[in-house]
């Protein structure tokens, strides 16, 4: 039986049928009209170059790519993300250098700093649950030291430093339309870029490294062996029609978080991921984290809560703590913070249309079953 209250939810509204009803009676089906369409709207709203592809993922391998060109090199990623930060670093010839976090989760100048070494060639910075991370800081530092950085805005769209766009920042910034994100399409991803060459070469390694002879559609030339990374134009309809919303679906998000901390505030044990303002933040994720709990207690209470219909997630296992990882951990580097996080982390659903009630619901039973005695009730 599918859970009372799901995680996620993606937003239909009568934008996203009309556009995909007109997306397949256009017959183009592939990537066309609607994709040129997205990244003229993506182009719009960050000022970048964009590159629509098929994930997030495929849109970090691309920035990867482009960056770490031939002669490969380290790249210093924080723990506390998604295995495709890191393992497409891999993907295209890299090795991952993973660190630690600082307290709000977010790489920090220090641990940069900490993890270089003269194979470092770049710094990935990933706005987690869409917050801000200290990007500023991170491209001041690597730019004075010749490293380049990637920005990981899959959480972030949209999201501010100072009232400058997340995504804006990062030599490349990527993004995904993942089914779970704030702009959802089921699948697809973006690459937004400030160099011309760079953002060209992205398209042609989307489209099997072809570059097609103008005028002449049956024609082209395979110059670099590439992949296919396109999105089709249905995944780009319902993107458009989300991006055009954006407004309105950040602002459903924004006043359900503001929501879950007003009713938190009851239960201070339960202390929700701190985010400098309401306005600096995507609102992809709404993590909390129970003080003092330890992995198995937050397990448990995410099935017992799962048993009474309400599903939450764990954001996130941190990269250290896998298997696939254990090669690129830099000798002799702890991990306390992202540690201490994971024990107490989890994640409220948090999606457009989540009645009101439900987080009433969801938050008192939280309230009951997290107590520990020597938390003080009033
Ligand atoms: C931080 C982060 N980066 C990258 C990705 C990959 O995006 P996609 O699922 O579109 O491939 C995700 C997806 O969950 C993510 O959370």
């Amino acid at each position: 039986m599918p859970p009372k209250v799901p995680f996620h939810r993606p937003s239909v509204s009568e934008r996203e049928r009309a556009y995909l009803l007109e997306a397949l009676e256009g017959r183009y089906w592939g990537s066309g009209p609607w994709v040129e369409r997205l990244e003229a709207a993506l182009q719009n709203l960050y000022g970048r170059e964009a590159v629509v592809v098929s994930s997030g993922t495929a849109a970090l391998h691309l920035a990867y790519m482009l960056l770490l060109g031939k002669e490969g090199g380290e790249v210093i990623v924080p723990t506390w993300t998604f295995t495709a930060t890191a393992s497409e670093v891999v993907h295209a010839g890299g090795v991952p250098v993973v660190v630690d976090v600082g307290p709000s989760l977010h790489l920090t100048v220090e641990q940069v700093e900490a993890a270089l070494s003269p194979r470092t060639r770049g710094v990935v910075v990933m706005h987690y649950a869409g917050a801000p991370a200290p990007v500023r800081e991170i491209v001041a530092f690597c730019r004075e030291r010749g490293l380049w950085v990637v920005e990981d805005a899959c959480h972030a769209v949209p999201a501010y430093v100072e009232g400058r766009l997340c995504g804006t920042f990062g030599d490349i910034a990527t993004l995904s339309f993942h089914a779970t994100k704030p702009v959802a399409a089921g699948q697809g991803g973006a690459l937004l870029l400030s160099d011309p060459v760079l953002a060209e070469k992205a398209r042609r390694l989307r489209t099997h490294g072809i570059r097609r002879t103008p005028g002449q559609p049956w024609s082209y030339e395979v110059e670099s062996l590439g992949w296919n990374y396109r999105l089709s134009d249905f995944q780009a309809a319902v993107a458009l029609a989300q991006i055009e919303q954006l407004t309105e679906l950040w602002q459903a998000r924004k006043r359900l978080a503001v929501l879950y901390q007003a009713l938190l505030q009851d239960y201070p044990w339960l202390r929700p991921y701190p985010v400098p303002a309401a306005d600096s933040s995507a609102w992809h994720l709404f993590p909390v984290f129970w003080s003092g709990a330890t992995a198995q207690q937050r397990d448990a209470l995410l099935y017992r809560l799962y048993a009474q219909g309400f599903e939450l997630s764990v954001h996130y296992k941190p990269l250290h703590r896998h298997k696939a990882y254990q090669p690129y951990l830099p000798s002799g580097q702890t991990f306390p913070i992202a540690e201490k996080a994971y024990n107490e982390v989890f994640s409220l659903p948090l999606w457009p249309g989540l009645p009101d009630e439900a987080i009433f619901e969801l938050v008192a039973r939280l309230g009951k079953e997290t107590h520990f005695p020597s938390f003080p009730t009033s």
